[in-house]
């Protein structure tokens, strides 16, 4: 490696990412019950083609192979979820020790191959059980995400030291209950906005039950997708837009989580749907658990105008947002989720919370790219558009350390091709192929790519595709 390339700091993280319904399968086994995805992905109409995660890529049996092939890959850490389900069937009550078993297992796994294991709580599976009572819009399902929080906690909080409460709080609010896109699918915007309170509720709340089992050197985060939110246009009513879109995906669960307490415009944007009287005194407080890391989720910019936004009636991820602001979709190139590739979003990003947060350390727990890989007549997976994706974000990330920001590890979404949510097994996220029919795994280009870097801690200033790929 030449002195050009981008050096990261010492103990940098290099890491991949999933989730258990993207990937464990075995649906049905060892006293795991449906979660709201289940449901679902079993409703006709809700997934592309009908897929589901009952079976996904196998990882539940396969877990051994592909903890190995992170350690080929010379990955320093992984960051997964724990399938709440599996391990507390109804939502409640004691927990299922099969259940525990496999992830202290997977955990255990993961420590002998010296790969760091981060652990998420909640990655969008919420027992279907609790959605029948009522789900996120109720506060019981904040209270019954703390006793979960304890029992993981309980069982590997003796070898875990990074955890995240939530994935994405916004998108199990807001696609979940606002657009209907994610599971449960419901399409009312009031609901969207109790369900955002209650996860800020249910974050706080459960990482003070986690933490009664960690060690002091254990640290307690949450992934976040803020939105890298920009004006079209310098005028005053375009800036307005993008402070709606500011408070609706971001502030909405930095206000609590960080200074614990939301701000006015939000319940001034919002105040002809709502009182916000499901907030009650305390509530950001307790959301307001300290914090030992912030987890930002990143793949592309957003751009806003004033209105007038989503027709009335259509169900809207924008509460009190709709007739006010209309997206646009940013420059770049897509990926084959029409998302546009624009690095600069991370900087942007990574470098205001370093200025909002100062001392809070920061990683980066989801970041990559969808392409439509196909094996090659060489048996071979090339996909040169996401090593260049990728490259593009690490060196982001890398001028947001040089201008003083703390990031402390990269998770590439995702390890493994997987269930994306409503596109199915569609789109293709993984550093490695797997091919559905036969469940066998092929690290893409990318995944030697990433390797390289990971095993230098450096980047090279160009992205050098070798004679012939990687
Ligand atoms: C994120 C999700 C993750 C995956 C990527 C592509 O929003 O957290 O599960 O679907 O997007």
């Amino acid at each position: 490696m030449t002195e050009t390339n981008l050096r990261f700091p010492p103990g940098f993280l290099w890491g991949s990412a999933t989730a258990a319904y993207q990937i464990e399968g075995a649906a049905r086994e060892d006293g795991r019950t449906p979660s709201i995805w289940d449901t679902f992905s079993h409703t006709p109409g809700k997934v592309l083609g009908g897929d589901t995660g009952d079976v996904a890529v196998d990882h539940y049996h396969r877990w051994r192979d592909d903890v190995r092939l992170m350690a080929d890959l010379g990955l320093s850490a992984y960051r997964f979820s724990v399938s709440w389900t599996r391990v507390q069937p109804t939502g409640r009550g004691p927990a299922v020790q099969r259940g525990l078993d496999f992830y202290r297992a997977l955990v255990d796994a993961l420590l002998e191959h010296g790969i760091q294991p981060m652990v998420t709580l909640y990655h969008w599976d919420l027992p279907q059980e609790l959605e029948t009572g009522g789900g996120w819009p109720e506060r019981e399902t904040a209270l019954r995400f703390a006793e979960y929080a304890g029992l993981v906690g309980a069982a590997l909080g003796d070898r875990v030291e990074l955890w995240t409460t939530l994935n994405e709080p916004w998108c199990s609010a807001f696609l979940g209950y606002g657009a209907g896109v994610h599971a449960p699918g419901r399409t009312d915007p009031v609901a969207a906005l109790r369900a955002a309170h209650h996860l800020n509720l249910a974050h706080g709340l459960g990482a003070a039950a986690l933490r009664e089992h960690l060690p002091a050197r254990a640290r307690i985060g949450v992934s976040l997708n803020p939105s890298a939110v920009r004006p079209l246009t310098a005028s005053p009513a375009d800036h307005d837009a993008r402070r709606r879109i500011d408070a609706l995906a971001n502030r909405i669960f930095t206000g609590p989580m960080l200074h614990g307490a939301y701000d006015d415009d939000l319940f001034a944007d919002t105040a002809p749907l709502t009182d916000w009287s499901f907030n009650r005194d305390g509530d950001a407080a307790a959301a307001h658990h300290p914090l030992g890391f912030l987890g930002v989720n990143y793949y592309a910019p957003a751009v806003v105008s004033a209105g007038p936004g989503t027709p009335t009636g259509e169900p809207s991820p924008w509460p009190g947002a709709d007739g006010h602001v209309t997206f646009h979709q940013a420059p770049g190139e897509l990926t084959a989720m029409d998302w546009p590739v624009d690095p600069t979003g991370l900087t942007d990003l990574l470098l205001g919370y370093a200025a909002e947060a100062p001392g809070l350390p920061l990683y980066v727990t989801e970041n990559g790219a969808a392409y439509d890989d196909k094996p090659g007549e060489d048996g071979r997976v090339h996909d040169p558009d996401r090593i260049r994706y990728v490259h593009s974000h690490l060196s982001a990330l890398h001028r947001a350390i040089e201008a003083g920001a703390d990031v402390r590890g990269y998770f590439l979404w995702s390890l493994l091709d997987n269930f994306e949510w409503a596109y199915g097994y569609s789109k293709r996220f993984g550093a490695v192929y797997v091919d559905y029919e036969t469940q066998a795994r092929t690290p893409k280009s990318s995944a030697r790519w990433y390797a390289g870097v990971a095993a230098g801690g450096e980047l090279p200033l160009e992205v050098a595709l070798e004679p012939g790929g990687f």
